[in-house]
Protein backbone atom coordinates (compact mmCIF):
# COMPACT_ATOMS: atom_id res chain seq x y z
CA UNK A 1 0.00 0.00 0.00
CA UNK A 2 1.51 3.36 -0.59
CA UNK A 3 2.25 4.78 2.37
CA UNK A 4 3.58 8.48 2.09
CA UNK A 5 3.52 11.92 4.55
CA UNK A 6 0.53 13.94 4.77
CA UNK A 7 0.91 17.34 6.89
CA UNK A 8 3.20 15.68 8.99
CA UNK A 9 1.46 12.70 9.45
CA UNK A 10 2.80 8.89 7.84
CA UNK A 11 -0.36 7.54 6.05
CA UNK A 12 -0.65 4.39 4.70
CA UNK A 13 -3.41 4.64 1.85
CA UNK A 14 -5.84 1.37 1.33
CA UNK A 15 -6.04 2.41 -2.22
CA UNK A 16 -5.09 1.35 -5.45
CA UNK A 17 -1.49 3.06 -6.46
CA UNK A 18 -2.63 4.41 -9.27
CA UNK A 19 -5.26 6.31 -7.49
CA UNK A 20 -4.50 10.04 -8.03
CA UNK A 21 -3.23 11.73 -5.70
CA UNK A 22 -5.93 14.37 -5.05
CA UNK A 23 -8.95 11.47 -4.67
CA UNK A 24 -6.64 9.86 -2.01
CA UNK A 25 -6.16 13.22 -0.20
CA UNK A 26 -9.91 14.28 -0.82
CA UNK A 27 -12.06 10.90 -0.45
CA UNK A 28 -9.97 9.04 2.07
CA UNK A 29 -7.72 11.36 3.79
CA UNK A 30 -11.14 13.93 3.83
CA UNK A 31 -8.86 16.95 3.19
CA UNK A 32 -11.25 18.03 1.27
CA UNK A 33 -9.31 21.94 0.84
CA UNK A 34 -7.73 20.93 -2.31
CA UNK A 35 -10.47 21.08 -5.21
CA UNK A 36 -11.21 19.35 -8.25
CA UNK A 37 -11.21 21.84 -11.05
CA UNK A 38 -10.65 20.36 -14.70
CA UNK A 39 -8.65 17.23 -13.63
CA UNK A 40 -6.47 17.39 -16.23
CA UNK A 41 -3.74 19.26 -15.54
CA UNK A 42 -4.88 22.71 -16.41
CA UNK A 43 -6.62 24.78 -14.04
CA UNK A 44 -4.46 24.23 -10.68
CA UNK A 45 -6.89 24.45 -7.91
CA UNK A 46 -5.71 20.98 -7.15
CA UNK A 47 -2.22 22.15 -6.13
CA UNK A 48 -0.57 20.34 -2.80
CA UNK A 49 3.26 20.91 -1.93
CA UNK A 50 5.17 17.56 -2.65
CA UNK A 51 8.32 18.01 -1.14
CA UNK A 52 7.97 21.90 -1.55
CA UNK A 53 7.17 21.54 -4.70
CA UNK A 54 3.87 23.29 -5.87
CA UNK A 55 2.12 20.31 -7.94
CA UNK A 56 -0.93 19.59 -9.50
CA UNK A 57 -2.17 16.51 -7.32
CA UNK A 58 -4.40 14.87 -10.03
CA UNK A 59 -1.58 14.22 -12.08
CA UNK A 60 0.30 12.00 -9.73
CA UNK A 61 -0.56 9.21 -8.61
CA UNK A 62 0.17 7.64 -5.28
CA UNK A 63 2.27 5.54 -6.73
CA UNK A 64 4.77 8.65 -7.72
CA UNK A 65 3.83 9.70 -3.92
CA UNK A 66 5.00 7.34 -2.64
CA UNK A 67 7.84 8.08 0.38
CA UNK A 68 7.48 11.43 -0.47
CA UNK A 69 5.91 14.82 2.12
CA UNK A 70 2.51 16.18 0.87
CA UNK A 71 1.41 19.68 2.72
CA UNK A 72 -2.04 20.39 1.66
CA UNK A 73 -3.63 23.50 2.53
CA UNK A 74 -5.39 22.57 5.73
CA UNK A 75 -1.50 21.70 6.80
CA UNK A 76 0.25 25.04 5.44
CA UNK A 77 -0.06 26.31 8.99
CA UNK A 78 -1.71 25.63 12.15
CA UNK A 79 -3.60 28.92 12.83
CA UNK A 80 -4.18 30.34 9.34
CA UNK A 81 -1.33 32.72 9.57
CA UNK A 82 1.05 31.82 6.66
CA UNK A 83 1.70 34.94 5.34
CA UNK A 84 0.01 34.05 1.74
CA UNK A 85 -3.05 32.77 3.93
CA UNK A 86 -2.90 36.57 5.88
CA UNK A 87 -2.14 38.83 2.70
CA UNK A 88 -4.96 37.25 0.42
CA UNK A 89 -7.38 37.68 3.03
CA UNK A 90 -5.58 41.60 3.62
CA UNK A 91 -6.29 42.12 -0.12
CA UNK A 92 -9.44 40.25 -0.64
CA UNK A 93 -7.83 38.56 -3.34
CA UNK A 94 -10.55 35.85 -3.08
CA UNK A 95 -14.41 35.82 -4.43
CA UNK A 96 -15.92 32.33 -4.44
CA UNK A 97 -12.77 31.15 -2.96
CA UNK A 98 -12.43 27.62 -5.41
CA UNK A 99 -9.31 28.33 -7.14
CA UNK A 100 -7.90 29.79 -3.44
CA UNK A 101 -6.00 26.94 -1.51
CA UNK A 102 -4.68 25.88 -4.90
CA UNK A 103 -3.13 29.74 -5.39
CA UNK A 104 -2.35 29.58 -1.66
CA UNK A 105 0.07 26.64 -2.55
CA UNK A 106 1.66 27.70 -5.29
CA UNK A 107 2.37 31.28 -4.09
CA UNK A 108 3.56 29.82 -0.66
CA UNK A 109 5.96 27.87 -2.86
CA UNK A 110 7.17 30.71 -4.73
CA UNK A 111 7.31 32.77 -1.64
CA UNK A 112 9.70 29.90 -0.08
CA UNK A 113 12.31 30.20 -3.04
CA UNK A 114 11.31 34.19 -3.67
CA UNK A 115 10.18 36.29 -1.33
CA UNK A 116 10.18 39.61 -3.27
CA UNK A 117 8.64 38.40 -6.40
CA UNK A 118 7.45 40.83 -9.83
CA UNK A 119 4.68 40.38 -11.04
CA UNK A 120 6.18 38.23 -14.17
CA UNK A 121 7.85 35.89 -11.41
CA UNK A 122 4.11 35.62 -10.23
CA UNK A 123 2.02 34.43 -13.65
CA UNK A 124 4.81 32.20 -14.21
CA UNK A 125 4.97 30.46 -11.11
CA UNK A 126 1.32 31.16 -10.27
CA UNK A 127 -0.39 30.34 -13.48
CA UNK A 128 -3.70 28.73 -11.58
CA UNK A 129 -7.03 29.96 -13.44
CA UNK A 130 -9.61 31.88 -11.79
CA UNK A 131 -12.83 31.80 -12.64
CA UNK A 132 -13.95 35.21 -10.69
CA UNK A 133 -10.98 36.84 -12.04
CA UNK A 134 -9.02 37.92 -9.04
CA UNK A 135 -5.51 38.28 -11.13
CA UNK A 136 -5.21 41.84 -10.09
CA UNK A 137 -5.21 41.45 -6.33
CA UNK A 138 -3.68 38.09 -6.26
CA UNK A 139 -0.64 40.23 -7.62
CA UNK A 140 -1.23 42.31 -4.98
CA UNK A 141 -1.99 39.77 -1.95
CA UNK A 142 1.53 37.44 -3.31
CA UNK A 143 3.60 40.67 -3.26
CA UNK A 144 2.61 41.80 0.09
CA UNK A 145 3.26 38.46 1.45
CA UNK A 146 6.58 38.39 -0.01
CA UNK A 147 7.30 41.75 2.38
CA UNK A 148 5.35 39.82 5.52
CA UNK A 149 8.17 36.95 4.90
CA UNK A 150 10.79 39.63 4.34
CA UNK A 151 9.53 40.76 8.14
CA UNK A 152 9.31 44.27 5.82
CA UNK A 153 5.49 44.55 6.86
CA UNK A 154 3.28 43.07 9.55
CA UNK A 155 -0.81 41.98 8.78
CA UNK A 156 -3.02 42.96 12.15
CA UNK A 157 -6.29 41.58 10.52
CA UNK A 158 -5.37 37.98 10.36
CA UNK A 159 -8.47 35.76 11.03
CA UNK A 160 -9.11 34.87 14.75
CA UNK A 161 -7.00 31.86 15.97
CA UNK A 162 -8.92 29.01 16.67
CA UNK A 163 -12.10 29.49 15.42
CA UNK A 164 -13.70 26.55 14.35
CA UNK A 165 -15.06 26.08 11.02
CA UNK A 166 -18.67 25.29 12.32
CA UNK A 167 -18.59 28.29 14.50
CA UNK A 168 -17.15 30.56 11.52
CA UNK A 169 -20.02 29.47 9.74
CA UNK A 170 -22.48 30.52 12.50
CA UNK A 171 -20.78 33.49 12.66
CA UNK A 172 -22.21 34.57 8.99
CA UNK A 173 -25.95 34.79 8.42
CA UNK A 174 -26.14 33.61 5.19
CA UNK A 175 -24.80 29.70 6.38
CA UNK A 176 -27.16 29.53 8.89
CA UNK A 177 -29.38 27.13 9.09
CA UNK A 178 -33.03 26.98 8.92
S1 LIG B 1 -7.96 19.65 -11.08
FE1 LIG B 1 -5.82 19.39 -11.24
S2 LIG B 1 -5.16 20.98 -12.56
FE2 LIG B 1 -7.33 21.17 -12.53
S1 LIG C 1 -12.11 33.19 -6.49
FE1 LIG C 1 -13.64 32.11 -7.60
S2 LIG C 1 -12.53 30.82 -8.94
FE2 LIG C 1 -11.03 32.11 -8.07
Amino acid sequence: MPSLTVNDRPVDFQLDPQTPLLWALRDAANLTGTKYGCGVGDCGACMVLVDGQALRSCLISLAEAEGRSVTTIEGLSADRSHPVQQAFVAEQAIQCGFCTPGMVIAAAALLARNADPSPEDIKAAVPNLCRCGVYPRLVRAIQRAGRVARRVETISAAPAPGITPEDAARAVPAMKGP
